[in-house]
């Protein structure tokens, strides 16, 4: 049946047999052999219609009937035990295969770039491993249990066929080639098809989940009538599109059952004049025909998987084409121990992909080992980008940005996320327990430890009020947090972590007078003796700081402590007079 493939195709099933196959191919040896014996059982019985017609029925051979009656039975009892063994191993195979290239997947966009998940829809990629990966499933499972027991069962049953009458037989043949060019063509189609089906769930899932995420939006500017005229405008193109697929799909029975009825036509009138020829027996013309209409089924299942195939083949490539994604910042081999961890920026030259102009345009400076410093400026200045590189989220285009001298670049990228914290403002709670949701600071972290953290965030007092405590669900599915008592999650994840150098994007949504009192106050003890990046947008956290950059343009436009910048009467000094540091108004 791989002549059904084009060529495009083969590199893919190539693919999948090879990486994804192999490991289970012990279960697809025994599946196959439970397909001969079943494919064996049509073909016999087909033979053994002769000489129950002529034997039996016509020529009263006694001592047949329980020999032949009995034959008859085991082909159907054989078939049918065959039948399922096959198809159980078979769909075992398949479900590990899908669930071996879901994993694979998964494992593999963990490890792509930050830049990867801005460009693709977060619901683009769970349909591609949700929807396309089940597509697959049906498409491997089809075509290991169906393809290959098919096949043999027709190529069987038509041997039955030459057997009884090779002039018959090959006239009958003229039926083959039409329905298999007929049959590739629809699979083309349909592949086609299917990928802008495909496309549409993808493109359905992006919405939803856009949607649902941004639902406090959606209501609060009234346009939920508007979401759902533009998810209906897409809920019905996918109709649509499943509609077509089907119909293209089917197509092939009323075409099929035409050519297959025009050949049995033909069968009995020249079959009926051959048989009072008397150079057939009337029970082999039978023999002949029964095998002939009991070929037809496999056909048409060699028809239907062939559709299956190509819409799954339309889905392995999409999936392929995320495992081909190389990620481009690359972890180093370096794994140096940093005792003084000041960072260093040197002529970082930086632009987003699609962004206009460089985000970073020569940005140099250092924040010294131990210290606080503070980036303000203007917004769009270029403050959340120097986080960002420093993380390694992304790469610089030129320049070089250096913790305790060593170019991190050439470090290896967990080590060097291990020296550091993170606490941003869009605080993501998982849907999991208090617990959890601060271990997820450290791994292998202790409840003894975790707990020591929460004290120091000022979390422990709320948490320990929360209906089970430690043990109360949080996010989507449980408890609900204010603003305060997110950041207070987040900054207990940074204490359990205890990283050397701390990022702090700091709120800037005002808490309440107590919320604020408890997050200073923990943020105070968290930044002592750490490295402290602060993009900061309080007063206080500006005054503070041992070194204020102020960052315009992506430079580093000024640089010193309030006092000396005030003084300097430059841009920081205009830009606090006019109540702006932050970006935002500082307050
Ligand atoms: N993911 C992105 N893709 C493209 N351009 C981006 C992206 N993120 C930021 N930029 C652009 O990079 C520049 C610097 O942005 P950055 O977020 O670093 O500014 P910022 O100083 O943090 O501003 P704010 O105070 O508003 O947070 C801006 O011009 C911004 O439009
Ligand atoms: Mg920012």
């Amino acid at each position: 049946m791989i002549t059904l493939l084009d060529r495009a195709s083969r590199p893919l099933v190539k693919r999948i047999l090879n990486i994804y196959v192999r490991p289970y191919a012990g279960w697809v040896v025994q599946a196959m052999l439970w397909m001969v014996l079943a494919a064996a059982m049509s073909a016999i019985f087909a033979s053994l219609v002769q000489p129950v017609l002529d034997d039996v029925l016509i020529n009263h051979k006694d001592h047949l009937v329980l020999p032949l009656a009995i034959g008859v039975m085991l082909c159907f009892v054989l078939r049918g035990v065959a039948t399922y063994m096959q198809t159980v191993l078979m769909n075992r195979t398949g479900q590990h295969i899908v669930s071996d290239i879901q994993n694979h997947v998964f494992g593999h966009l963990m490890g792509l770039d930050i830049a990867y998940f801005h460009k693709n829809a977060s619901g683009t990629l769970l349909s591609r491993l949700t929807a396309d990966t089940s597509v697959m499933r049906n498409a491997v499972a089809e075509g290991l249990t169906n393809l290959g027991k098919n096949t043999l069962t027709l190529f069987l049953l038509v041997g039955v066929m030459f057997w009884r009458d090779w002039a018959l037989a090959l006239a009958c043949f003229i039926i083959f080639p039409i329905t298999a060019t007929f049959v590739s063509k629809l699979g083309k189609r349909l592949r086609k098809l299917s990928t802008r089906t495909q496309e549409g769930l993808a493109e359905m899932a992006a919405l939803l989940t856009q949607t649902f995420q941004g639902i406090r939006q959606v209501k609060a500017y009234g346009r939920e009538g508007w979401e759902v005229a533009r998810m209906k405008s897409k809920i019905d193109d996918v109709r649509n599109l499943n509609i077509k697929n089907v119909r293209t799909g089917t197509i092939n029975a009323p075409v099929n059952d035409t050519l297959v009825g025009l050949c049995v036509f033909g069968l009995i009138l020249y079959g009926g004049h051959e048989a009072r020829e008397g150079s057939l027996t009337p029970g082999a013309l039978m023999s002949f025909i029964t095998a002939f209409l009991m070929s037809y089924e496999p056909m048409k299942k060699i028809a239907k998987v062939n559709n299956t195939l190509q819409i799954g083949l339309g889905a392995a490539a999409r999936v392929f084409e995320i495992i081909d994604t190389r990620p481009t910042v690359i972890s180093g081999p370096e794994k140096p121990e940093m005792p003084n961890p000041s960072v260093r920026f040197e002529n970082v030259i930086f632009g987003y992909e699609g962004g206009d102009g460089p985000a970073l345009d020569g940005a140099n400076f250092t924040a010294d080992a131990g210290r606080v410093t503070a980036l303000v400026g203007p917004s769009g200045g270029g403050k959340s980008t120097i986080l960002n590189l420093l993380l390694r989220f992304y790469d610089p285009q030129a320049g070089r940005i250096l913790i305790d001298g060593h170019d991190i670049k050439a470090m290896d990228i967990g080590h060097m996320r291990g020296h550091i914290a993170l606490v941003s403002q869009d605080i993501t709670i998982f849907d999991d327990t208090a617990l959890a949701n601060i271990a997820y600071g450290r791994e292998g972290a202790s409840e003894a430890e975790v707990l020591e953290a929460a004290k120091a965030a000022h979390a422990h007092e709320f948490i320990s009020a929360l209906p089970n405590g430690y043990q109360t669900r949080l996010g989507e599915n449980g408890v609900s947090l204010s603003g305060g008592q997110r950041q207070r999650i987040a900054l207990a994840r940074a204490f359990l972590k205890n990283a050397p150098i701390l990022l702090l994007d700091e709120a800037t949504s005002a808490l309440d007078a107590e919320s604020e009192a408890l997050v200073q106050e923990s943020l105070g003890r968290l930044q002592a003796g750490r490295t402290t990046l602060v993009i900061a947008h309080r007063l206080s956290t500006i005054k503070h700081a041992s070194r204020i950059l102020l960052v315009d343009k992506g430079r580093v436009a000024e640089e010193g402590t309030h006092d000396t910048l005030l003084a300097r009467g430059g841009a920081y000094a205009a830009l606090y007079a006019r109540n702006q540091l932050g970006g935002q108004v500082a307050a």
